[in-house]
């Protein structure tokens, strides 16, 4: 029986701006949480010389046991964290050498929050996600904007943050 969600968090900080949206998702989900900061996790190699860190046991856990992942990822120059991509990348893994669990992905789900200095959603920032998602068959729902005025999380960025959760909860 398949788990209900998962929470992967790429920040440069732990305790920062997006671990108060994903702090605050998790209060309303219960999602378990994985913090990619804490984990070894090389950029992708050709040669896969980087096969015993700890992505592909982290992977194959992710596919054997939960249903919905949702990224949780700061806007770094307009894009996903350079600690997310390193796992996005690492991804493609699953379509060479581990391609068992890269089957495993079809049919899940995926969500995204993001963070950022404002409250503007940045233009083509989801397409990555969605488009990932597409083409390892699995069901883009949507993302949650958020960011964090005077060290909170606004009144939007929590009501995003819930509109996420009832959709990755359905
Ligand atoms: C390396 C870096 C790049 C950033 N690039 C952007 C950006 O392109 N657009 C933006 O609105 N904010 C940008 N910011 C601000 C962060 O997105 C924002 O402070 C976010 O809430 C940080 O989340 P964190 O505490 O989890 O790192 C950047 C911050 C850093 C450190």
């Amino acid at each position: 029986m398949l788990k209900k969600g998962i929470i992967i968090q790429g920040s440069a900080n732990s305790k920062g701006n997006t671990n108060k949206a994903v702090v605050y998702f998790k209060d309303k989900t219960g999602f378990d949480f994985i913090d990619l900061k804490c984990k070894d996790i090389a950029p992708f190699d050709y040669e896969f010389k980087n096969k015993y860190d700890d992505f592909l046991p982290l992977i194959k856990d992710i596919a054997q046991q939960y249903e919905v992942i949702v990224f949780a990822t700061p806007v770094y120059w307009y894009s996903m964290s350079g600690i997310l991509k390193n796992f996005f990348d690492r991804i493609s893994d699953c379509l060479m050498i581990e391609k068992e669990t890269g089957r495993q992905f079809r049919g899940k789900k995926i969500g995204v929050i993001s963070s950022s200095s404002d409250g503007q959603p940045i233009e083509g920032f989801e397409m990555p996600f969605r488009e990932s998602a597409n083409y390892l068959g699995m069901e883009y729902l949507g993302s949650a904007h958020t960011w964090v005025e005077e060290k909170e999380l606004t009144i939007k960025a929590k009501e995003r943050l819930t509109w996420l959760s009832e959709v990755t909860m359905e």
